[in-house]
C-alpha cells in the first residue's frame, strides 16, 4: 500500500481576488468552486443523499448495471485520475473493475480529500494513491509530474462537467485531453434535459439542505474573507433556465443593503442576486458535438433515467 498526499496552496489569494472581482461585476457572481470549504463538502454530500437529488443515485445504479460492459470497452488500464474526486466514493466501483496500479484523485478541498484518499488506500492494498490538494480548474498541468507512465483513463463523473459553460467545458476537456496523452481514455457522466420540474425539485429540496450549501458561501467568506453578510437577508434562488439549458442558483438580496468583504464594501439593491451557480443539462449529442471538438472522439455510451455516462478516446 502507498499513499502520497501534496497540497498545492495559494487559494487564500485566490479567493479574494475572484471574489473581490465577481461582486464588483454586474450581474454580481463567484464560481462555484468556492462551495467547497470543510462545512460545504459535508452539505454537498447531504445534497447527494436527499431524495430530490436522484442525480448520484441514478450514475451510481448505472455503474453497477453496466460495469462489465464499461470496463469492457475501456480495456487495460495502468492509472486512474479523478478530478474533483470529494469523498473518493465514486472511484471504488470502478477500482474493482479495471485494477489499476495507480491512483490519483485531485480536489480544491485538500483536507477532505486526504482523509478520504487515504481511508481508500487501506481498503486497496497494492493500489498507489496520490492525492492531490489543488485547484484543477486553475492549474491542471501541475498534476502532470504527478502521473505514472502508462494508459491513463480520466474519470469525471457526477455532472462536475454541468458548472462549466460549454466554451469552458471544452477548454478543460482539450486540458484533460493534454494529460491523459493521445492513448488516453475519458470516462465522463452528466445529467440529461428532462423535465424541468424535476430539476426544479432536484435544487430546491423540501429539508432545505441545498439552500444551506448555497448560504454556506456566505458563511465562508464572513469566517475567511472577514465579510459580514446576515445571512437571513438573503435567500437561496434556484430555477430552470430553458434558454441556456442549465439550473442557475443565486443568492437573492431581500432587502438593500451594504457589505464588507475583506475590506471593501458592495451594494446590494433589494432582489438583487449574487450569481453562485450554473449546473448545465445535456443531450448526449450535445455534449458528444463538444467533447468531439476538444479532441475527445467517442468510443461509446450508456444512458439511465435520465443520466448518460460517455467513454472517450482512440477507437482502435
Ligand atoms: C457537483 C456540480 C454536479 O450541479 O448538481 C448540487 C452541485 N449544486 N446541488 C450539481 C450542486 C447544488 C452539483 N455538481
Amino acid at each position: 500500500m502507498s499513499f502520497t498526499f501534496k497540497n498545492f496552496p495559494a487559494d487564500r489569494d485566490d479567493l479574494r481576488s475572484d471574489v473581490l472581482a465577481g461582486l464588483a461585476a454586474c450581474p454580481k457572481s463567484i464560481p462555484p468552486k468556492y462551495f467547497y470549504d470543510e462545512a460545504g463538502c459535508r452539505l454537498f454530500e447531504s445534497i447527494c443523499a436527499q431524495p430530490e437529488y436522484v442525480l448520484t443515485r441514478t450514475e451510481g445504479a448505472l455503474l453497477r448495471a453496466r460495469l462489465g460492459d464499461i470496463a469492457a470497452a475501456i480495456g487495460a488500464v495502468d492509472c486512474i485520475v479523478e478530478p474533483g474526486a470529494g469523498e473518493c466514493a465514486k472511484v471504488r466501483l470502478l477500482l474493482q473493475a479495471l485494477h489499476p496500479s495507480h491512483l490519483v484523485v485531485l480536489d480544491i478541498a485538500g483536507g477532505p480529500l486526504a482523509a478520504a484518499a487515504e481511508s481508500l488506500s487501506r481498503d486497496h492494498p497494492g493500489l498507489a494513491v496520490t492525492a492531490l490538494g489543488m485547484d484543477f480548474i486553475r492549474d491542471l498541468d501541475a498534476a502532470a509530474p504527478h502521473l505514472p507512465e502508462g494508459r491513463r483513463l480520466i474519470y469525471y463523473p457526477g455532472s462536475s462537467i454541468g458548472n462549466f459553460a460549454p466554451d469552458a467545458a471544452a477548454t478543460l476537456l482539450t486540458r484533460f485531453r493534454r494529460l491523459a496523452g493521445t492513448a488516453g481514455q475519458l470516462l465522463i457522466g452528466f445529467d440529461l434535459k428532462k423535465d424541468p420540474l424535476q430539476l426544479h425539485a432536484a435544487y430546491n429540496d423540501a429539508a432545505g439542505v441545498t439552500a444551506a450549501f448555497n448560504l454556506n458561501l456566505l458563511e465562508r467568506l464572513n469566517r475567511e474573507l472577514d465579510a459580514d453578510f446576515d445571512t437571513s437577508r438573503f435567500r437561496h434562488y434556484a430555477f430552470y433556465n430553458p434558454t441556456a439549458g442549465r439550473i442557475e442558483m443565486h443568492l437573492a438580496s431581500l432587502a438593500a443593503q451594504d457589505v464588507s468583504v475583506a475590506g471593501q464594501r458592495f451594494h446590494f439593491a433589494l432582489g438583487e442576486t449574487l450569481h453562485t451557480e450554473n449546473s448545465y443539462k445535456f443531450r448526449r449529442d450535445e455534449f458528444s458535438a463538444i467533447a468531439t471538438n476538444a479532441g475527445w472522439p467517442l468510443k461509446a455510451e450508456w444512458e439511465l433515467d435520465g443520466f448518460a455516462v460517455q467513454l472517450y478516446g482512440n477507437v482502435d
